[in-house]
């Protein structure tokens, strides 16, 4: 029999609208990679993952299916997995069969396409409970149920490389809190690499990656009442090997004057609007930045090219 529970710690929509005000007002205006994420855009992630210039995905999936048995021996029995972000939940499939774990807690911030993976999830494998969170993660990591069992963080898909390097740390700070002494953690993280290949990545031929990035206006003027002329900006997104990260942009290709919040605001021809970080490590970067945020015992796994990590994390005794 089924067991799926449903909870929703979805934030207060004045505070969502506030901080898309801010950054929409700011010099350098920006609005943060969790607007990708209506239903729309986590169905347009989902076909961003089946392009053949996008190799974190199936890379990383070859590397899940590898080690699987190898991560059962590190994690145990009757597990608590916690998955940060878990979109289609397709990674953690991969996983579940060998890990055998007693509770996945998928946590995501697009409600609906929350509540259907984990139906789906739920309905494959009838012997696992379920606990379906919608939390913003940057905001929130407090589960609103208590469990028995080790806990186990699983953050896959390099979605970390989304913070700034000062904040993923913190959060690993936080992942490691909410783990507890016993805990542990499989991430998946993205390798520095040649500039053609990051670029080819985030720029597919058929469009899909630009697709996703314009959804993120057609979900500000669908859920937040702004009135963005979607048809008015372009995709950008390039290497800036300073910062050691790809950054997405929407480029506007001619004056606008929007409407978001009873605020006009004016967005110039050529203008950005930023829309993504997305950092590139070495293995030695980032396994020192969990040491500093109180995990050790690293395991890591790599493909042939290097451009994709796996690791597994215990948590430092505190
Ligand atoms: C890049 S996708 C990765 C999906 C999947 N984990 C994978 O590896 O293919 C990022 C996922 O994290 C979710 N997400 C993004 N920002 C979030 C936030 N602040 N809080 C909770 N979920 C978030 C998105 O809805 C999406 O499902």
């Amino acid at each position: 029999m089924q067991q799926i529970s449903f909870y929703d710690k979805q934030p207060d929509e004045g505070d969502t609208e506030a901080e898309l005000l801010s950054g929409l007002i700011a010099r350098n205006k920006r609005i943060a990679p969790k607007f990708f994420y209506d239903e729309r855009g986590s169905e347009l992630f989902l076909e961003i993952t089946r392009q053949p210039e996008y190799y974190p995905t199936r890379t990383e999936m070859k590397l899940l299916g590898e080690t699987s048995s190898h991560l059962r021996s590190l994690i145990g029995d009757d597990s608590v997995l916690i998955e940060y972000g878990s979109g289609s939940s397709e990674k953690i499939r991969l996983l579940l069969n060998s890990l055998k774990p007693k509770v996945y807690v998928p946590l995501d911030i697009s409600r609906e396409y929350l509540a259907k993976a984990a139906e789906k999830i739920a309905m494959e494998f009838p012997w696992l409970e379920v606990r379906a969170t919608c939390i913003d993660y940057t905001q929130d990591l407090d589960l609103p149920f208590s469990t028995d069992g080790r806990r186990v963080g699983f953050f896959p898909g390099s979605s970390i490389g989304n913070f700034s390097p000062e904040e993923a740390e913190r959060f690993l700070g936080r992942v490691r809190r909410q783990v507890g002494d016993d805990g542990a953690l499989v991430i998946g993280v993205d390798m520095k690499k040649d500039r053609d290949t990051l670029e080819r990545a985030y720029n597919d031929r058929a469009g899909v990656t630009a697709a996703f990035n314009l959804n993120v206006l057609a979900h500000l003027n669908r859920e937040y009442g702004a009135d963005f002329d979607v048809t008015g900006f372009d995709h950008l997104a390039e290497y800036n090997a300073d910062e050691g990260c790809i950054q997405m942009f929407l480029v506007a290709k001619e004056d606008q004057s929007v409407s978001f919040a009873s605020t006009q605001i004016s967005v110039e021809a050529g203008e950005r609007i930023h829309t993504e970080n997305s950092h590139k490590y070495s293995a030695e970067e980032f396994v020192s930045m969990a040491e500093r945020a109180a995990f050790e015992g690293t395991e890591v796994w790599q493909d042939d090219n290097g451009w994709f990590s796996l690791f597994y994390f215990q948590a430092k005794a505190a």
